[in-house]
């Protein structure tokens, strides 16, 4: 048998994160045949309910976990670490300013990011999940200098697996009959989720759609504001669905994207399609022997490029605030 794979969750005993880490022991994050050992990190007031998660998790006898450790401490947490899950983040509450939040945030993401650097394994690889994920994942890179910054990832995963399914339903197909769906740019309501370079069963999706005003109006801002559809009928944020779209993050980067298909993942840019380099905006990606490559040489029309360009701007301004705050 192999030696198991350290997990380090942040957020453990947050509503992602009981979605998540059953999925993870039962083996999906990676794959059938390989352990893993969690490493759960909460702040000191949660860690009483991280360790019920932990009985919870001991109750599941599931075959492939190999153990749990909790900590309050992220030294501790990410030593060792294969794969990183930062889930746990200060939300927005009322009243807050952006700069506040990203100051908040900062004070969170700064230390994980520098305790990455300090103990992580040499294959660290960093999935950035809490909001605003984009700009979190540049703090943490920017604190880990000895970490490659491509390790270095964030979350649009769900933002890709919601046009696949919108896209699905609008035209009566399968989701498996759609590939090569782009988000572009930032996990915000300024993201774009690009149907011109999808397929569905091997035809160009935006002619198999053929309908300007139910892309404009009803699927782009659907993508985009579903978070907030799904907090107005459920009464709570995303979830499973959350934990759903991480775990295919990593399952992808570690063991490859199918071939003739890509996936979303936000990623430090190395300047394709105009993205300012060093920035975390998301891209098609196809992922191969666990990394990926940005997919080069798609055409971009007018239509997308004005929406890529926005949310690009946006996510200069996140960094441009996080610059003037010290924090990358
Ligand atoms: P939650 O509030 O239920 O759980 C967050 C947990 O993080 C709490 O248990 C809290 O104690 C913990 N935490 C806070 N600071 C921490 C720190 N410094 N170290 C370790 N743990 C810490 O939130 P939920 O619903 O689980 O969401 C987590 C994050 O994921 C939020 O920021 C949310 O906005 C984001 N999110 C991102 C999505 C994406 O597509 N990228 C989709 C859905 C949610």
């Amino acid at each position: 048998t192999q030696a198991p794979v350290n997990v380090t969750v942040t957020g453990a005993a947050g509503q992602i994160g009981y979605a998540l880490l059953f999925r993870i022991a039962s083996g999906q994050l990676l794959g059938q045949d390989k352990p893993v050992r969690l490493r759960l990190l909460e702040i000191p007031q949660a860690v009483k309910a991280a360790e019920g998660t932990a009985l919870e998790l001991e109750d599941g006898a599931f075959p492939l976990l190999a153990g749990i450790d909790i900590f309050d401490d992220p030294k501790q947490a990410f030593e060792g670490a294969n794969i990183a899950l930062l889930v746990g983040a200060r939300p927005r509450t009322k009243g807050m300013e952006r700069g506040d939040l990203l100051e908040a945030n900062g004070g969170i993401f700064k230390p994980q990011g520098e305790a990455i650097n300090a103990g992580a394994a040499d294959d660290i690889k960093v999935l950035v999940v809490g909001n605003p994920a984009n700009t979190n994942a540049l703090i943490a890179k920017a604190h880990a200098p000895d970490v490659p910054a491509e390790r270095f990832t964030a979350m649009t995963r769900l933002d890709h697996n919601r046009a696949i399914a919108q896209l699905a339903k609008k035209l009566g197909v399968s989701v498996s009959d759609i590939k090569k769906m782009t988000i572009w740019g930032n996990h915000s309501a300024t993201q774009y989720p690009d149907i011109f370079n999808a397929e569905v069963k091997g035809q160009n999706a935006a002619e198999a759609v053929n309908d300007r005003e139910w892309l404009e109006n009803e699927f782009i801002p659907r993508v985009a504001k579903r978070g907030a559809e799904i907090i107005e009928a459920r009464g709570a944020s995303s979830a499973a669905s959350a934990a759903n779209a991480a775990i295919d993050h990593i399952y992808n980067w570690v063991n490859g994207t199918p071939e003739g298909d890509w996936v979303s993942m936000g990623v430090p840019s190395d300047g394709s399609y105009g993205v300012p380099e060093g920035l975390i905006s998301s891209f098609p990606v196809v992922c191969k022997n666990g990394s990926y490559e940005i997919v080069q040489g798609l055409e971009i029309n007018e239509f997308s490029r004005a929406r890529i360009d926005a949310s690009v701007a946006e996510l200069v301004e996140e960094r441009d605030a996080v610059t003037k705050l010290g924090l990358v």
